[in-house]
């Protein structure tokens, strides 16, 4: 199994990315797998594993608090993914570059600034949200980019609208000038969206959000995994993003942020590292990153998510994203061969992302789900933590395939198999007993 990065080429050799990702080669329930579910969780090319083992073996200890060699070993290590990062998004220095948890600790942070309590505040007119204020969101937002506003709009009195969907799940932009108005404060917008697989117009959205005076923040979780994407081209104020879902560790997200706005931002969690001077009454504080990054940081998963860049970057994300297009014209094509298929979000690749939710008629997606699993094909059922987009094409959930670098058209080909199946299955009345299928 090789550990050496290709160089960038055009397009993908899928045979030799698919060697880098020993699990691909398993199989589940007596049949190979056939993973399409990595807008949940990517799989992690050995490149990635083998990074973070020898971390462990050779360089584990703290960070940023030991002068001894293999506290500066960790130390270079955690800033080295930080630097990595910030060179894979265009940011314009590390610095720019918080670690935390994941995309939803992320978006919890810059939350938390606007109803901070004075004392912790550089007073900045642009971080403060009062009773009246609004925030903008969309009705396609992961649950992520929905509760941490909602609960900003209880601790402060502000208000919360969003943009609505079309019919083909699109972002309804007519009323953008009424709903992003001078009482707007910030505008929270997914990238693309985790369920219909939409990817949104950034620049008239932050466009129009700058000509009022708020901040953008873009949720990035299903984008920066899948396309090339420079943050300062975007001209958005904060991207959110996790390393899970990009051939990284669970346990690190970033939050990329201008250097300007991060300075001016309280803390989020207190503790050690994030400090200047501390007596008993006071603290005064780091500066950024080190301010958001509380306590011990996941240093292991960091070297994770620089590795991830490494394999990535050395494929190149034009590549990448060109082989995902072609799945998705590919997908969006067999599957509606498929009896009583109901796709949602848009037909076309057309500002499309490789995430396919559907329904086959008389299937509940959870049966759906565990007879596809029985074939060894494993896809996301449920609400995909959007439920406002479910709700809005008037489902309960529905059922998700979602692709990524290492998918191949003969996967696509199982899923549909395993559908039209399913649906013979229903159709015919012969559907296997529950416990036959698992
Ligand atoms: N956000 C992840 C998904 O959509 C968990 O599956």
């Amino acid at each position: 199994m090789t550990t050496t990065i290709r160089t960038q080429n055009a397009t993908l050799n899928l045979d030799a990315v698919r060697a880098d990702f020993p699990i691909l080669g398993r199989e589940v329930n007596g049949h190979p797998l056939t993973y399409l579910d990595s807008a949940n969780t990517s799989q992690m090319p050995i490149l990635v594993q083998n990074r973070m083992r020898e971390h462990q073996r050779r360089h584990n200890a703290n960070a940023a608090r030991s002068a001894h060699t293999l506290g500066n070993e960790a130390t270079e290590a955690y800033e080295g993914a930080r630097g990595k990062v910030a060179a894979f998004i265009g940011a314009r220095t590390p610095e720019e570059v918080v670690f935390t948890k994941n995309s939803t600790e992320a978006i919890n942070l810059v939350a938390h600034t606007f109803s901070a309590p004075a004392a912790q505040r550089i007073i900045d007119e642009r971080l403060v949200l009062r009773r009246g204020d609004e925030i903008l969101v969309s009705e396609m937002e992961h649950h992520s980019n929905l509760v941490p506003w909602q609960l900003l709009c209880d601790r402060t009195g502000a208000t919360l609208r969003w943009l609505p969907l079309t019919d083909d799940g699109r972002l309804d932009l007519t009323r953008l000038d009424e709903l992003v108005n001078e009482r707007t404060k910030i505008v929270s917008i997914v990238h693309m969206s985790n369920i219909l697989g939409t990817v949104n117009p950034v620049a008239p959205i932050v466009a129009r959000a700058h000509a009022v005076g708020a901040l953008m923040l873009l949720d990035a979780s299903q984008s920066v995994p899948h396309m090339p994407i420079d943050v300062t081209a975007l001209d958005v104020d904060f991207v959110a993003f996790s390393g899970h879902k990009m051939c990284g560790p669970t346990g690190i997200g970033v939050l990329w942020g201008r250097a300007e706005l991060l300075e001016l931002m309280p803390p989020f969690l207190g503790g050690g590292s994030m400090i200047d001077v501390v007596s008993m009454r006071h603290s005064t504080y780091a500066h950024p990153p080190a301010r958001f990054e509380a306590g011990t940081p996941p240093i292991l998963s960091a070297v994770g998510l620089g590795a991830a860049v490494d394999y990535l970057s050395g494929l190149g994300m034009t590549a990448v994203d060109r082989h995902e297009r072609d799945l998705t014209a590919y997908a969006l094509t067999v599957l509606q061969e498929v009896p009583g298929m109901r796709l949602y979000g848009p037909t076309t690749t057309l500002d499309r992302g490789a995430v396919i939710s559907f329904n086959v008629d008389g299937v509940e997606p959870v049966r759906l789900g565990s007879l596809l699993d029985s074939l060894g094909v494993q896809v996301r059922v449920g609400r995909h933590c959007a439920a406002p987009v479910c709700t809005r094409f008037g489902v309960t959930s529905t059922t998700r395939a979602s692709f990524y670098l290492y998918t191949t058209t003969a996967e696509i080909d199982t899923l549909v198999n395993g559908l039209m199946l399913a649906h013979r299955w229903v159709s015919d009345g012969r559907e296997p007993h529950r416990g036959k299928t698992r």
